[in-house]
C-alpha cells in the first residue's frame, strides 16, 4: 500500500480501516497518532483530555459548524519524544559492523552525511519557530497540518529524515536476522500468516518503492501488522500508523556496494534486521 499525506488521501485511507477487536486484545493503543492532552493543545483550538466528553460535544458541533480545526495530536511510536534543537544519534555498532551486508563507506556517508544534513537542516527549519521547537518530533510529523506553509515542508523532509534514520540504525544490527519471538511472533503469524509470508511482502514493497522511500512494517489503525511503503522521507506516523521498522531505499543507502541490484540490498537487509528491538517498538 502506498502511503500519501495529503489531507483528503489521509483521511481517505483512515475511513477504510474498520474495527479489529482480536489485535485490540494485544494492542491497545495502535494508531501512532492522538489529540494532544496538553494545556498548549488547548491554546492551540484542541480540546484537553480534561474536557468533559458533552463539553467536547458541544466544542465538536460548534468546529463542525464552520469547519473542523486541526489540532495538535501526540505521537504513540517509538523514540517520537525527542525535542529541538535535535542532536545526530551515535550508531550504536562500528561502521563495518554489519559487514558484508551493508559495507562500512556506505555507513559512514549515510550516517555522517544524509542524517547529519536531515538533522541540521530541521534545527535550522525550526530556529525561529519557538512554538514548533516545544513540540516533540512525534507531533510535528502527526500533525503537518498545523505547521507554518513556509516551513512545512522542511519539517516533513527533514523532520522525516531524522527520525526515519534514527530508527534505521536501531532495528539493524550485527547480531540481526533472526526470527521474531514472542508477541511479535503470534502477531505476525495472526496477520500474515507467518513470517517468511510477512518478508516476502516486506521485500516486494521495498522492491516496489518508484524513487527514493521506505518500506515499513507498522501498526495500523485497526490494530494489524501491515507492510507500506511511503515516499521521500515521509513516515507512517503521518497516516496515523505505528512504525515498528522500516527500510530505506534511497540510493544513498545501498548503490556504493549494490549499484542498481536494489533487491540484493533488500535481501542483505533481512540478515540484519535486529528483531530484538523491533519487538521492543511495540511497547510504547
Ligand atoms: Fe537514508
Amino acid at each position: 500500500m502506498d502511503l500519501h499525506t495529503t489531507d483528503g488521501k489521509r483521511r481517505n485511507f483512515l475511513q477504510t480501516l474498520g474495527a479489529g477487536a482480536a489485535a485490540a486484545a494485544i494492542l491497545p493503543l495502535a494508531s501512532s497518532c492522538r489529540r494532544a492532552e496538553t494545556p498548549e493543545a488547548s491554546q492551540d483550538g484542541g480540546m484537553t483530555a480534561e474536557t468533559p466528553k458533552h463539553e467536547n460535544a458541544v466544542a465538536m458541533h460548534g468546529q463542525e459548524a464552520e469547519h473542523k480545526a486541526p489540532t495538535w495530536q501526540t505521537a504513540n511510536a517509538p523514540m517520537s519524544d525527542d525535542m529541538y534543537p535535535y542532536v545526530l544519534p551515535s550508531l550504536p555498532y562500528a561502521l563495518n559492523a554489519l559487514e558484508p551486508h551493508i559495507d562500512a563507506m556506505t555507513m559512514e556517508i549515510h550516517h555522517d552525511r544524509h542524517h547529519a544534513g536531515y538533522t541540521n537542516k530541521l534545527n535550522a527549519a525550526l530556529e525561529n519557530h519557538p512554538e514548533l521547537q516545544r513540540r516533540t518530533i512525534g507531533e510535528l510529523l502527526c500533525s503537518l497540518e498545523m505547521i507554518p506553509e513556509e516551513v512545512r515542508s522542511a519539517v516533513r523532509n527533514s523532520g522525516g529524515g531524522y527520525y526515519n534514520h534514527k530508527m534505521f540504525w536501531t532495528i539493524m544490527s550485527p547480531d540481526g536476522g533472526k526470527e521474531p519471538e514472542g508477541a511479535l511472533a503470534e502477531m505476525i503469524n495472526r496477520d500474515f500468516g507467518s513470517f517468511a509470508a510477512m518478508m516476502s511482502e516486506f521485500d516486494q514493497n521495498a522492491g516496489k518503492v518508484f524513487g527514493s522511500g521506505w518500506a515499513w512494517l507498522v501498526v495500523n489503525g485497526d490494530n494489524k501488522l501491515q507492510v507500506v511503503k511511503t515516499s521521500n522521507q515521509d513516515n507512517p506516523m503521518t497516516d496515523g500508523m505505528r512504525p515498528l521498522m522500516g527500510i530505506d531505499v534511497w540510493e544513498h543507502a545501498y548503490y556504493l556496494k549494490y549499484q542498481n541490484k536494489r533487491t540484493d540490498y533488500i535481501s542483505a537487509f533481512s540478515k540484519v534486521i535486529n528483531w530484538e528491538q523491533v519487538a521492543q517498538n511495540l511497547d510504547v
